[in-house]
């Protein structure tokens, strides 16, 4: 959505000290979308209370489930089981939220009422035949919009579970058959070309449903119920790279990120940033939970430009718009393939990045599966995030190191996952203004 929110930013600066990251967008949506199905209360600590986690609270409420919002980052839910949700009595709105989104059209699949799914118009343009698709042959009967929402599942329908290749590497995808497998007959089993996160299976695992993995196979059995129990939702890696690449380009000694879920599948950006000669050290290795999290001390760090290896690219796929940044900034090419799914996110990421870093006097060429970057330096100027949360705030820690201010529009959608984000970089050393 286009709207008036502007990110001022004053050129040069520092970071220091310490900042303590807000909880993790993936785990929050599943621990609210789980909790509901599951028999008795569970609570969650540090819950991610932004737009996007809350519209998956909002649709489980608008299923008949209680939840209790008692304090900050407390959640309290009232689970009613796997066949215990209610229809809802009106459109279930995603708001930009692709994971609210392809996550409960796996829990739609599976129920006896009939539901539709809406969302923001950058939600709307996003493809949900990939989620669709798996589920119709598991027995869904589902509609898409020329395969976007609105998307409509006429419930009442008997599951079979399915053996399914992933035709992309995606962790919603993957959720939402696991999702729909727990109300299927018989075994469900994905297999996934390259890893993706795992925060499914983990919190399954946690809820009591076994869920074996290996090999890029994971494979569950329908019909188990949930049981509830207790989360501490770790803090956000993909929030915590903008103060990483903060730290890296402008700490003034080392600056300590408190709080980072360090699951080895989200950990790419960590590797990425290493192979560009990045002084970041992992300390106070934790559980929050089933999740590691750990506290990151970063070093100022002269970054070079490198060839990304494609492996890593699922391992951090929400954070190439930070990953741009600092390869803009640092010293030779780098160069991102297989980055396609870029495209698809909550803008054209690689043709919004382009656009931005151009605007600020960057050498880089988007392509079809990524981005060609010489590092150099960036003058200020206006950009637009269209709508997208995180190129905003790639943006904003772009003025850094740029030799001009930066004005960044349209940042609203910061709040979908880190609603805090211009407080804690202030916080930081930051000069950010917003103006609305
Ligand atoms: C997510 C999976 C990823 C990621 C998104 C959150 C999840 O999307 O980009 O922000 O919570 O499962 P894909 O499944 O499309 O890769």
């Amino acid at each position: 959505m286009t709207n008036a929110a502007t990110f001022y930013v004053t050129h040069g600066g520092a970071v220091r000290g310490a900042v303590t990251m807000p909880g993790d967008k993936s785990v929050s949506h599943r621990s609210v979308l789980f909790g509901g199905i599951a028999e008795g209360i569970t609570e969650v600590d540090n819950f991610l209370e932004s737009e996007d986690c809350l519209a998956t609270l909002g649709a489980m409420r608008a299923m008949g489930v209680r939840i209790a919002r008692p304090s900050a980052g407390r959640v309290v839910v009232e689970g009613v089981g796997l066949h215990g949700l209610r229809a809802p009595t009106h459109a279930l709105d995603m708001g930009n939220a692709g994971t609210a989104m392809r996550l409960s059209m796996g829990l739609l699949a599976g129920q006896a009422f009939d539901a539709t799914l809406v969302g923001d118009p950058s939600l709307t343009r996003r493809p949900m035949e990939r989620a669709a698709t798996p589920l119709r042959q598991m027995g869904a009967v589902i509609a898409t919009s020329a395969g976007r929402p609105p998307v409509t599942i006429r419930g009442g329908q008997a599951l079979q579970g399915i053996e399914y290749t992933l035709e992309v590497a995606s962790a919603q995808v993957k959720s939402a058959i696991l999702i729909a497998g727990l109300y299927a007959t018989g075994t469900t089993i994905v297999h996934e070309p390259a890893v993706t996160r795992d925060h499914t299976e983990r919190m399954l695992r946690a809820f009591g449903v076994p869920v074996a993995s290996a090999g890029g196979r994971i494979a569950l059995s329908g019909g188990q119920p949930l049981k509830s129990t207790q989360l501490t939702v770790p803090g956000d890696i993909s929030s915590s790279a903008f103060f990483i690449v903060a730290g890296l380009l402008a700490a003034d000694g080392p600056f300590l990120i408190r709080n980072v879920g360090i699951n080895p599948t989200r950990t790419g950006i960590l590797d990425i940033l290493a192979l560009m000669g990045a002084d970041i050290r992992i300390l106070n290795r934790r559980l929050a939970g089933d999740e590691p999290v750990a506290d990151l001390e970063v070093h100022r760090s002269a970054l070079r430009g490198i060839d990304v290896p494609e492996h890593l690219v699922p391992l951090a796929i929400d954070e190439f718009p930070i990953l741009f940044v600092a390869a803009a900034l640092a010293k030779g090419t780098t160069r991102v393939t297989g980055a396609e799914e870029l495209r698809v996110k909550e803008s054209d990421r690689i043709a919004v990045m382009a656009e931005g870093l151009l605007q600020l006097g960057a050498d880089a060429t988007a392509t079809p599966d990524g981005m060609i970057i010489h590092g150099g330096t960036l003058h200020g100027g206006q950009v637009t995030s269209h709508g997208d949360h995180r190129i905003a705030m790639a943006f904003a820690i772009a003025a850094l190191r740029s030799s001009g201010d930066i004005a960044i529009g349209d940042v609203a959608n910061v709040a979908t996952s880190f609603p805090g984000f211009a407080d804690l970089a202030r916080g930081a050393g930051l000069s950010v203004q917003e103006t609305r």
